[in-house]
């Protein structure tokens, strides 16, 4: 794992304990996602997943096809399950803000269920949501990843219904 974090405090440190028990006892449905995602890349192979987490998309869409993938996290906590996750896998793990993250590759596709971006979909409006809470630099982080997509890249986001209480035994 590639770590160029060194400034920034954020929330998925204590989360990352409970976090894949909480996002697969029925939370986010990643089979479904991925199938969903992979139908969408078609022959796209060449992926960013933004805000990887615990790689629990990753590891889905590596059961659909051979992905070259490079998942970009600023929480080394979450990597570190990334990692043992993905270990025998060829997924390039990078601690770092996506906002910060350069490169020289060109993705074909740069997806996120979550990641510092993501979008909502509330009373039929579909909107982006963001973990940036820094004005401005949405805007930036999108043209940031339409500068790193290659011709014909895709810039995949995943639609969050509405949050609901609910009570669930983890
Ligand atoms: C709700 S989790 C989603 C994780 C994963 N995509 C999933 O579906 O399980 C949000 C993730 O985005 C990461 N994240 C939020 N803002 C980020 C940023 N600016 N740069 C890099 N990672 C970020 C967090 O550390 C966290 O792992």
């Amino acid at each position: 794992m590639t770590d160029k974090n060194t400034t920034r405090e954020n929330e998925y440190v204590e989360i990352v304990e409970y976090y894949d028990n909480l996002l697969t006892s029925g939370y986010y449905d990643f089979e479904s996602l991925a199938k969903n995602l992979s139908n969408l890349l078609g022959a796209r192979r060449k992926v960013l997943d933004i805000g990887i987490g615990s790689g629990l998309l990753s590891e889905q869409m590596l059961t659909l096809a051979d992905y070259e993938i490079v998942g970009v996290d600023f929480s080394s906590k979450m990597l570190e399950i990334a990692q043992k996750r993905l270990a025998n896998t060829n997924v390039k793990l990078i601690c770092e803000d996506i906002t910060k993250f350069e490169t020289d590759v060109k993705f074909e596709a740069a997806i996120s269920t979550g990641g510092a971006i993501s979008a909502t979909k509330e009373d039929d409006e579909i909107r982006l949501y963001s973990h940036i809470t820094e004005a401005g630099q949405n805007e930036q982080l999108l043209a940031k990843l339409n500068s790193q997509l290659s011709e014909n890249g895709l810039l995949a986001l995943a639609i969050q219904g509405p949050h609901s209480n609910y009570r669930k035994k983890i």
